[in-house]
C-alpha cells in the first residue's frame, strides 16, 4: 500500500515507522546499499522492497528526496503523493504537475551515513486529515 521515493535519512525513518506498523514499503531510490539500519533506541534493520518502479497498487507515494530533486522523481509517483520536505516548492511542483499532492511536516532530526541513519532528535510527523491512513500507519 505504501511506496517511498528517496531512501535517505527521512526515507529510512519513514520506512522504519511503516515496518513498526507491519508494512514493508516498496522503495525507489538512487544509490542502493546492501542493508539499511536505524539507530533509534537501539539498532534496527530497516526492511524495504527496492524496486526500479513502484507497483500500481501503491496507494500513497511518500516523497523523501530533497526539494531540489523533486522534478527528477515526478514520473515515478504512483497514486497519491505525500511530500516530506523542509525545502520550498516541492509540494507546489507536485500539485502543479500531477494535480494532487499533500505536504507533511516532519520535525525529527536525523543524520545519515550511507545506509545507516541515526535519530538525533525526536519530533513529530504532522499530516493533513485527507491522508489519515498514512498518519495511522
Ligand atoms: N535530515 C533531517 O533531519 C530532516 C528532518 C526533517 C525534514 N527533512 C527534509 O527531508 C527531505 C529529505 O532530507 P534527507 O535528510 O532525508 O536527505 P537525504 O539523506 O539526502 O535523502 C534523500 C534521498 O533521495 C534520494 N534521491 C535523490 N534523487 C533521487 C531520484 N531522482 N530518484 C530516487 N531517489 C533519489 C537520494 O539518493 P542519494 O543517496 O543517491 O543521494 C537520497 O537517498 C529534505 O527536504 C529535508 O529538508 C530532513
Amino acid at each position: 500500500m505504501f511506496g517511498i521515493i528517496g531512501l535517505g535519512g527521512v526515507g529510512m525513518l519513514l520506512a522504519h515507522f511503516l515496518n513498526n506498523a507491519g508494512y514493508v514499503p516498496y522503495v525507489v531510490t538512487r544509490t542502493r546499499y546492501s542493508r539499511y539500519l536505524i539507530k533509534f533506541g537501539g539498532e534496527h534493520e530497516i526492511r524495504v522492497r527496492l524496486v526500479d518502479k513502484l507497483p500500481s497498487d501503491v496507494k500513497y507515494t511518500l516523497i523523501a528526496v530533497k526539494a531540489y530533486d523533486t522534478e527528477s522523481i515526478i514520473d515515478k509517483v504512483v497514486n497519491t503523493p505525500v511530500v516530506f520536505q523542509n525545502g520550498i516548492g516541492g509540494v507546489e511542483l507536485i500539485r502543479e504537475r500531477l494535480g494532487v499532492g499533500y505536504g507533511a511536516v516532519i520535525t525529527y532530526g536525523v543524520t545519515r551515513s550511507e545506509g545507516t541513519v541515526e535519530v538525533r532528535g525526536v519530533g513529530e510527523v504532522i499530516l493533513p486529515s485527507s491522508v489519515s491512513e498514512v498518519a495511522d500507519a
